[in-house]
């Protein structure tokens, strides 16, 4: 394994850009490859199996392509395929994206009441409550389903009145009358994060992903000397191309980019 290969990432779509975009700014000189399985969007609403299925085929592709590090972007692969993954990855060092968040939080939270929104996907599985509280047993921890959010952000719906409304209904719902943390737990969320931060006017901790992960992936490559020093390169790859994720994929990534089609 070589220090300038590609850092691989994936999630369901382009979502995990946000993600990618967080660790291009930690770490400028790695080289990243970004696969968004689009064909099989949105995660959230299929079984454990097919999601295990597609991040098996995605982990093959990316292991083709030399990836020294694999990153799951999504809440939902994480919470069901973590362990499909790293069986698939031949040794090359997995990050899933719930791990770092949940040990943040854990390690900063003292009797307090954390909400978590995600997929229906990644809140049936119940994997934040089960490992917050093997890190922290006296935390409060309510898990709220937001299925809308994500197909509402992938289809360019931010910032606007449509999505504050669906928010504030969220955002209003009993399972998260006071908390003190909020986790995104879904990396399409950091585009909506200013209205959730307005919403709460500073009262609740907002954490999102992305940050975490991308201190987490940097510790991982001080740790196995596998920092790059060279130029980095981007790609981006999607099972199925439309004209409107690439419109989209650029306010995730911060920049205009090409995405490629491939079938795996
Ligand atoms: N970005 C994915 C996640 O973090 C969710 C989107 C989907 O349902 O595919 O869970």
């Amino acid at each position: 394994m070589k220090k300038d290969f590609s850092i691989g990432i994936f999630d369901s779509g382009i979502g995990g850009l946000t993600v990618a975009n967080a660790i291009k700014k930690a770490l400028p000189n790695e080289s990243i490859l970004y696969f968004g399985d689009t064909e099989h969007l949105p995660y959230g609403e299929k079984s454990a199996e097919a999601i295990q299925q597609f991040s098996k085929r995605i982990t093959e592709f990316l292991i083709t392509k030399e990836c020294k590090l694999i990153i799951i972007a999504c809440n939902t692969a994480s919470s069901v395929a973590y362990d499909v993954v790293k069986q698939t990855a031949q040794g090359i060092p997995v990050i899933n994206v719930i791990d770092p968040v949940v040990k943040h939080v854990a390690t900063h939270c003292q009797n307090c009441h954390i909400g978590v929104i995600g997929t229906k996907g990644t809140t049936n599985s119940h994997v934040y409550p089960k490992k917050l509280h093997l890190l922290n047993a006296k935390a409060e921890v309510t898990s709220l389903a937001t299925p809308l959010l994500a197909p509402m952000i992938e289809e360019g719906f931010f910032n606007d009145q449509l999505s504050q409304t669906v928010i504030e209904s969220y955002l209003s719902s009993p399972q998260l009358m006071g908390i003190d943390k909020l986790i995104l737990a879904c990396t399409h969320y950091p585009l909506i994060q200013e209205a959730i931060q307005n919403y709460y006017q500073g009262k609740v901790d907002i954490i999102d992903s992305a940050s975490q992960v991308s201190k987490a992936v940097k510790v991982l490559l001080e740790n196995k000397s596998l920092l790059s020093n060279k130029e980095a390169l981007y790609q981006f790859f999607v099972s199925d191309y439309t004209d409107s994720f690439e419109k989209s994929a650029k306010f995730f990534f911060h920049e205009e980019i090409h995405l490629e089609e491939i079938k795996l």
